[in-house]
């Protein structure tokens, strides 16, 4: 099935990543905050980086738009009632193209408050996307925001990109993913209300009695938390998605960070089964030496100076 993937603004190239990663897609078409993929099944309302998804219907170009929405087949794809939803442009087009589609209608009917069909049209410099909606992201990732939280770190991930990262892993819902530097559980918490199951290791006491504090505070039941080196740490898992330490040494292992992060991998290659996926997040463009197959790079830019890197990596 094609869909349109109407993506938030902020790192369109993650958006991508995760469409193609998580979703299994294959990326037909993209322009500005509209990708057009190719995929089978998959868990639709796991998606950090997509804010609306919907069965493609067409694109245009801008200027034959109302001939394509005046020979298009409405009837096939309309139940009980619509409404019309524009994206990137003046308002009065949505009343514009709503008129156009009901006189295309057996019985028409429109409905504000819950459609049962809702018809996107997005604009995107000269052309046009169009789909009918099948899901809208309402996940509040403002209110688990690290200030929102309990027990506070002022260096825990976005939700959005805690997520994001957990779902190009791959990991299922029902599989176990590690975060073996997981501090305050900021990813724990995302894959815990994605319904995969979860461990986290930390070498700290402090952040782990921290990361059981917050897990309590969202529900999410069944974490084992357990103190570790993640140079050392042996355990099963299906997928690691994690956030190491990015100062330049750390007083906890007297080590530099770049043989810690390599140290870190060489024991990740240990623990992953064949095919299994691990995404980290290291210092901008900072490219650490493994057995790992390099799937994606995807810069992150933090604030003005500072870009940190994901590095999505597989086991051969
Ligand atoms: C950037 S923080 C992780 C942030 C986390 N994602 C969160 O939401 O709070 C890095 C964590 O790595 C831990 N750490 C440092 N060295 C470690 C090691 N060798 N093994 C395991 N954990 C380590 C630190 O205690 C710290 O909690």
């Amino acid at each position: 099935m094609h869909y349109l993937f109407l993506i938030s603004g902020e790192n369109p190239e993650l958006a991508k990543a995760e469409i193609e990663l998580f979703a299994g897609a294959d990326i037909k078409g993209h322009s500005g905050s509209s990708v057009v993929a190719e995929c089978g099944k998959f868990e639709k309302q796991r998606l950090a980086c997509t804010k609306y998804l919907c069965k493609f219907l067409f694109s245009c170009e801008t200027n034959e738009l109302n001939a394509k929405v005046q020979s298009f087949g409405w009837q096939k794809h309309y139940r009980d009632n619509f409404y019309v939803h524009v994206h990137h442009t003046e308002q009065a087009k949505e009343k514009e193209l709503a008129e156009i589609i009901w006189k295309k209608l057996k019985n028409p009917k429109v409905e504000f408050k819950n459609p049962k069909t809702e018809i996107d049209f997005v604009f995107e410099n000269k052309k046009v996307f169009c789909g009918i909606r099948l899901d809208k992201n309402k996940e509040k990732f403002e209110a688990r925001k690290a200030h929102k939280r309990p027990a506070f770190s002022p260096i825990s991930l976005h939700p959005k990109l805690a997520r994001a990262l957990i779902n190009m892993t791959g990991v299922k819902k029902g599989g176990t993913i590690l975060d073996p530097f997981c501090g305050t559980a900021g990813i724990l918490i995302e894959a815990g209300l994605m319904g995969i199951r979860c461990i986290g290791s930390d070498i700290a006491e402090e952040m782990l009695d921290k990361a059981k504090i917050n897990l309590n505070a969202y529900g999410v039941k069944g974490c084992k938390l357990i103190k570790a080196d993640a140079r050392k740490i042996k355990i099963k898992c299906s997928a690691i998605a994690t956030d190491p330490p990015y100062g330049k040494a750390s007083s906890l292992h007297k080590q530099s960070i770049k043989k810690l992060y390599s140290e870190f991998l060489s024991n990740a290659y240990r623990i992953l089964d064949k095919k299994s996926r691990l995404a980290v997040i290291f210092p901008n463009r900072l490219s650490v030496k493994s057995k790992f197959k390099v799937l994606r790079r995807i810069d992150i830019p933090i604030h003005k100076s500072l870009t940190r890197t994901i590095n999505v990596l597989e086991k051969n």
